[in-house]
């Protein structure tokens, strides 16, 4: 993309198109089944402490790293790193990262287009709870179905990629974000008024620390970057779009409150949901997709709303797969000097290619384990526990350490035109404290 194409043309419009970048199935969907997984409130308190502490510096981190560099992850690194090469290697990781977040995310924003179509034709509603669940393993254990859904949510995204991002995704943010909102709110109000909703709000904010471990301190680390679109390049990339009279604190916090919101209203329509229809907090990548179809099911005019519902749900994860590609699409199109839609076609059969394993990891390919794991969780947590915390550990100490600090400060206050009151107290926090904390979390993960 030409420099003079580069940039949001608004605060607000940087915020929605980054805060859509960053609101998606992290939240309704990663963020329940983690938090699930790891024993319920504690998990939340953790989740939060980290977005304040680190991930609002780090997404700081990543957007001085883009705008200053006006460049992709890799071209950034390249440009500030001058003679220092290895820093390039740090993009690649990023672009490494993009590719396996994205052929997994794939296969869940295509059980989202999945669900539109059965509950517009109504195959959910009137459902037993069991009989829920059986729809949704007839579905994922299929061999033909997850792949058409994930080829068409790839497909889906390559075009919006190629018409040019930012007056599309600016526009669309602008007006969905705020519904996808409202609408959670009002399933809250249905989730609160069932019966038993008390214990799920028990799980979901009372902490019980004696149920966290090594590993759930690092799952919730790597789900606030997730979430955050963190330790990649997503936001070093978006950042180059960003108008250098912006404050980068301000932007970052908006986004870090409106992502952690949503994730927080998720969890309150969802654990509500699980208890009362007596579920498993536990039940893995499946939960959100079988808890709510009971939700809604629960619901006067409950189809209407589950249409709607996943409907936004799939343009959440439409912003996020735009920005996943854009990552791909901004470095072949600067590094490799690609036209943008050979990029955006060619990344997206790269990421079919590997995606479709990840689809089948629910059926045909359940056995087919790397350390235990299907591919689907282990490229999940290959980058949400590991990559995400790896990647940021190194921007932390690129820009804490080897960037100059004057210029750190230069593009944060715009060179001198910005006030920024709180910048030792960032300057200290990315320098000092995340790199510390970020190694103890990583190898108290690795671990126990
Ligand atoms: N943050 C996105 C979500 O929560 C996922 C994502 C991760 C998008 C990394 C881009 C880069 O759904």
């Amino acid at each position: 993309m030409a420099d003079n194409q580069r940039g949001f043309s608004s605060s607000i419009g940087a915020i929605l198109a980054a805060a859509g970048g960053a609101v998606g199935l992290g939240n309704v969907w990663r963020f329940p089944y983690m938090l699930g997984n790891n024993g319920g409130g504690a998990f939340l308190t953790i989740y939060i402490v980290f977005v304040i502490l680190i991930g609002i510096p780090l997404m700081m981190t990543e957007f001085v790293i883009g705008r200053r560099s006006q460049s992709n992850v890799v071209g950034a690194y390249r440009k500030l790193g001058g003679r220092h090469k290895g820093w390039v290697s740090l993009g690649i990781l990023g672009i490494v990262a993009a590719l396996l977040i994205y052929a997994f995310y794939s296969v869940v924003a295509g059980w989202t287009l999945n669900y539109i179509v059965l509950s517009s034709s109504g195959q959910t509603s009137g459902l037993l709870p069991h009989e829920v669940a059986t729809v949704f393993k007839d579905f994922s254990q299929g061999s033909l179905w997850p792949l058409v859904y994930q080829f068409i949510f790839l497909a889906l995204t390559a075009l919006v990629v190629t018409m040019g991002v930012q007056k599309g995704i600016e526009k669309v943010s602008k007006v969905l974000m705020p519904l996808l909102f409202i609408l959670l709110l009002v399933m809250c109000v249905r989730s609160l008024s069932l019966d038993g909703a008390a214990k799920g709000l028990e799980f979901l904010f009372k902490p019980d620390f004696s149920k966290m471990t090594g590993k759930g301190v690092l799952e919730a680390l790597g789900q606030s970057f997730f979430s955050l679109s963190l330790g990649m390049g997503a936001m070093v990339t978006y950042g180059s779009y960003i108008r250098k009279e912006d404050k980068l604190l301000k932007t970052s916090t908006w986004i870090a409150v409106c992502d952690s919101m949503v994730a927080i209203l998720a969890g309150i329509v969802i654990f509500p949901a699980v208890f009362a229809f007596g579920m498993d907090p536990a039940s893995g990548p499946e939960l959100v997709y079988i808890v709510l179809p009971n939700v809604f099911n629960s619901m006067p005019m409950g189809n209407i709303f589950a249409i709607v519902f996943f409907v936004l749900l799939g343009i959440a994860a439409l912003t996020s797969t735009i920005s996943l590609l854009e990552i791909l699409v901004a470095f072949a199109v600067e590094e490799l000097h690609w036209k943008r839609g050979v990029a955006s076609a060619v990344s997206s059969a790269v990421v079919f290619a590997i995606g479709a394993f990840c689809a089948l990891s629910f059926g045909p390919l359940k056995e087919a384990t790397i350390f235990g794991k299907t591919l689907f969780d282990l490229f999940d947590m290959l980058t949400a526990s590991y990559i995400m915390p790896i990647g940021a550990l190194l921007m932390t100490i690129f820009l804490g350490w080897f960037y100059p600090k004057a210029e750190v400060r230069d593009e944060i206050t715009n060179g001198g035109t910005l006030k920024a009151r709180l910048f030792g107290a960032y300057y200290f926090l990315i320098r000092y404290i995340a790199p510390v904390a970020l190694i103890i979390i990583i190898i108290y993960g690795i671990i126990g």
